[in-house]
């Protein structure tokens, strides 16, 4: 077996869930390239994932005892379910099934994986894998968000045939992807060290007078995980962020601003950067002048509002200012020709890529704004890519390692 030293999991220690679906088989490699990539692998197999490969492969490939029953006294004895969790630095399901999702979202310990995963004070991380219908299910989409909430890591599955004969979004992620998701996780050190990355999110408010203004639905979502993959990979982040229900993300210098044109100044101050990613949802307007006093409304008579434009941030960062970052990013929500109209965006605004957002997508009857999920293209002046819809965190690990292959 060639030790990769170089690789970010030598050294580290995988607690491997193997769930109940037919693409356990893919487990077995995966077994296989992380060791061979210095991580050691220690292995609960379900009693569903024992239906699809075998205790004995699983040992002889990871070189361990694999672990199945909870009250195996044995077990107990040698290792309990508790050290069993917490001797890793990182636990992984997969395949999760939508069984599996469903008990992790609702805290039910009633075997061995789902009490490790209860008992675990690791980081986890699951690849969904299943038929399309059950993983587009009301019921799967609310469990995997709810953990996706609770912290857990997902490898988005992929669309394409799948074993049962349909096609759709629902196969296990390919074991190459898996293992680049255990990489960038483990990646401590990470590209961007050194790199100073400013990030705008969320909505601006613009004030109509003292007890009013405009904003939008944005929700701050995709900017904050845009922020935590970056910080993930080394980077240092200033995260300039309009009013949002969000907790700050560790490590990163968040600064709050309401209006738009606070976020300029914010966005100024923050510079010099390497990149800036202006992912907030900015109002275009605001009042030309905000009375003192609160509006008062008349019988019969409506109040003529009378807006100005609002700075273009994006454009500013990416023309106007003598500072200008290495790379300027900006987002594009469209709901129709998105392309193009990206296309033209990326001229207008002179920035070096544009993330289109397909806004039409809905995410189990909710919009991208305020959603979990979001599809995306990348245009730059140089070519097009079409990314799966997935989870808005797996789009930012996605665009953060993007940056990082910009800088190698
Ligand atoms: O022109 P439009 O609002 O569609 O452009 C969207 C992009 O421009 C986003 O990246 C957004 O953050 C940025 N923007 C900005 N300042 C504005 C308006 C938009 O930075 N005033």
């Amino acid at each position: 077996m060639i030790l990769k030293t170089t690789s970010s999991l030598a050294g580290k220690r995988l607690l491997l869930i193997i769930g109940g679906g037919i693409a356990a088989y893919k487990c077995l490699d995966l077994i296989r390239r992380v060791r061979e990539r210095g991580m050691t692998v220690r292995c609960i197999l379900t009693r569903g994932g024992a239906e699809f490969i075998t205790p004995l492969s699983v040992s002889a490939l990871s070189g361990e005892k694999v672990y199945s029953d909870l009250f195996s006294l044995t077990d107990e004895v040698e290792m309990g379910h508790i050290r069993l969790s917490r001797e890793a630095d990182l636990v992984l399901v997969a395949p999760a099934t939508a069984d599996m999702m469903a008990k992790m979202a609702a805290g039910i310990a009633d075997n061995l994986a789902t009490t490790a995963l209860l008992a675990t004070d690791k980081p986890v991380m699951i690849a969904p894998s299943m038929n399309s219908h059950m993983w587009n299910h009301a019921a799967t989409q609310r469990n995997f968000n709810q953990l996706v909430q609770d912290g857990i890591r997902t490898i988005a599955p992929a669309s394409g045939d799948l074993a049962c004969g349909e096609v759709g979004p629902g196969r296990l992620a390919e074991v190459g992807d898996m293992v680049a998701a255990l990489e960038n996780f483990f990646d401590v050190t990470g590209p961007l060290v050194g790199k100073h990355i400013l990030v705008t999110a969320g909505p601006t408010r613009e004030a109509i007078d003292p007890v009013r203004y405009i904003a939008n639905h944005s929700s701050g979502k995709q900017g904050y995980a845009i922020a935590r993959a970056l910080r993930n990979l080394g980077a240092r982040v200033s995260l300039i962020s309009g009013p949002t229900a969000l907790e700050a993300p560790d490590g990163i210098e968040r600064i709050h601003i309401d209006s738009a044109r606070d976020m300029l100044s914010a966005c100024k101050k923050a510079l010099p950067a390497d990149v800036a990613i202006c992912v907030a949802a900015v109002a275009d307007w605001r009042m030309k002048n905000v009375p003192d006093q609160k509006i008062k409304k008349q019988d019969g008579s409506l109040p003529a509002l009378q807006l100005t434009e609002n700075p273009d941030i994006l454009e500013f960062l990416a023309r106007k200012t003598d500072r200008r970052p290495d790379l300027v990013i900006g987002f594009a929500a469209e709901t129709e020709n998105i392309q193009d109209n990206a296309r033209a965006k990326l001229a207008r605004k002179g920035c070096d890529w544009i993330v289109a957002n397909d806004v039409s997508t809905r995410d189990g009857g909710q919009s991208v704004m305020g959603g979990d999920h979001n599809r995306v293209s990348l245009i730059t002046e140089s070519a097009i890519e079409d990314w799966e819809q997935a989870p808005k965190d797996e789009v930012a690990r996605r665009l953060a390692r993007k940056i990082a292959t910009h800088f190698t």
